[in-house]
């Protein structure tokens, strides 16, 4: 079992790595909810008091949802760059 409802969606099934672990996803899904549908909904910790932090609003307002992708930190609910599969 996992995150996803089926049925819906379809992109094909992908493989990325995040913290060192792989994680599957589908095609054109946010990093932000592959993540989630994955059971990892904590992104990173917050440095000022160690908080997990994850995805808030999922609308790319909060930052809440930052990762670091190839060494550039995004919102991977929302923008560019948080599509799995997209180049860049
Ligand atoms: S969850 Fe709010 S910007 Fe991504």
């Amino acid at each position: 079992m996992n995150g996803r409802i089926d049925g819906i969606g379809g992109g094909a099934e992908v493989t990325f790595v995040f913290a060192d672990k792989p994680v599957a996803a589908r095609a054109g899904e946010s990093l932000a909810m592959a993540l989630w549908a994955a059971g990892r909904p904590v992104l990173r910790h917050s440095s000022r008091d160690g908080a997990p932090r994850g995805v808030l609003c999922n609308l790319g307002i909060c930052y809440e949802c930052l990762v670091l992708v190839d060494g550039v930190r995004i919102r991977c609910c929302h923008g560019n760059g948080s599509l799995v599969g997209a180049a860049g």
